[in-house]
């Protein structure tokens, strides 16, 4: 069986001094032999420090977002070639804080979602429905809808890519989908996969919205979920080791 991933999601906190004591602390409290695959997704003008702190750890390099041009006159945007330039192996995209903050639409995450394919770099495309939309009875549709438009542009090597279901009700608000709440998206988008790859059972989809030590061990066993997308509780070393640790 695929190796579940385990990816902390710095969003935008941060600095030099603070990176290297929570390297330190993770390095440290490391077991010897973990049974996940662990990433650590950070901002980009940490990329080159925490590559250099993250050398011979086992943890993988992330980014939280490129752009979707390749290059050119673009000001402030990164490319998928420069954050391979930095051992970059995962890039979330479209994950919600972008799509509500700064306008990302279903059409710029497939775009995204392609340029770091085309580099070497596996997209963590992040799905989820509001609160108003769980409640008027739209989840469903929104995360097909969202996932849809990645399908349409990477076609052939969808199965390349990894899914984040995130509700955005869960996300940094201490209530997280229930196990079951989250086995029943993991299981629609996963059948959503299939109907567009027979590869699609390599896709791993993680859960993501307040993943903490508590809940993580239940979330993590249901059949679908292959991993997790952890945001605050990825900033507290124990925290994020005793998630690495529940991921069997
Ligand atoms: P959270 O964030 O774990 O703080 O809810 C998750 C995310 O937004 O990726």
């Amino acid at each position: 069986m695929k190796k579940k991933l385990i990816a902390g999601n710095w969003k935008m906190n941060g600095g030099l001094s603070a990176n290297e004591a929570l390297i330190h602390a993770l390095r440290s409290g490391l077991p010897a032999t973990v049974a996940c695959q662990v990433a650590l997704c950070v901002p980009s003008v940490y990329l080159a420090q925490v590559q250099s702190l993250l050398t011979g750890s086992g943890f993988d390099l992330g980014a939280q977002d490129l752009s979707a041009y390749e290059g050119g006159a673009y000001t402030g945007e990164v490319s998928a070639a420069m954050l391979r330039d930095y051992g970059v192996r995962y890039c979330l995209v479209g994950h919600s804080e972008r799509r509500q903050h700064h306008g990302e639409t279903d059409a710029m995450v497939a775009l995204k979602a392609q340029r770091a394919l085309a580099c070497g770099i596996t997209p963590i495309v992040c799905v989820g429905e509001t609160l108003a939309e769980r409640e008027s009875g739209a989840m469903e549709a929104v995360v097909k809808r969202q996932l849809a438009a990645v399908i349409h542009v990477n076609g052939h090597c969808i199965s390349e890519i990894m899914v984040a279901y995130e509700p955005v009700w869960a996300i940094g608000s201490g209530k997280t989908a229930s196990a079951a709440q989250a086995q029943e998206v993991h299981a629609l988008l996963r059948a959503q996969l299939k109907a567009a790859s027979s590869q699609a059972d390599r896709v791993s989809i993680l859960y993501g919205g307040s993943m903490n030590a508590a809940n993580a061990a239940e979330l993590l066993a249901q059949p679908d979920v292959g991993g997790g997308l952890v945001g605050g509780a990825s900033l507290k070393a124990p925290d994020f080791l005793s998630i690495i640790a529940a991921a069997r």
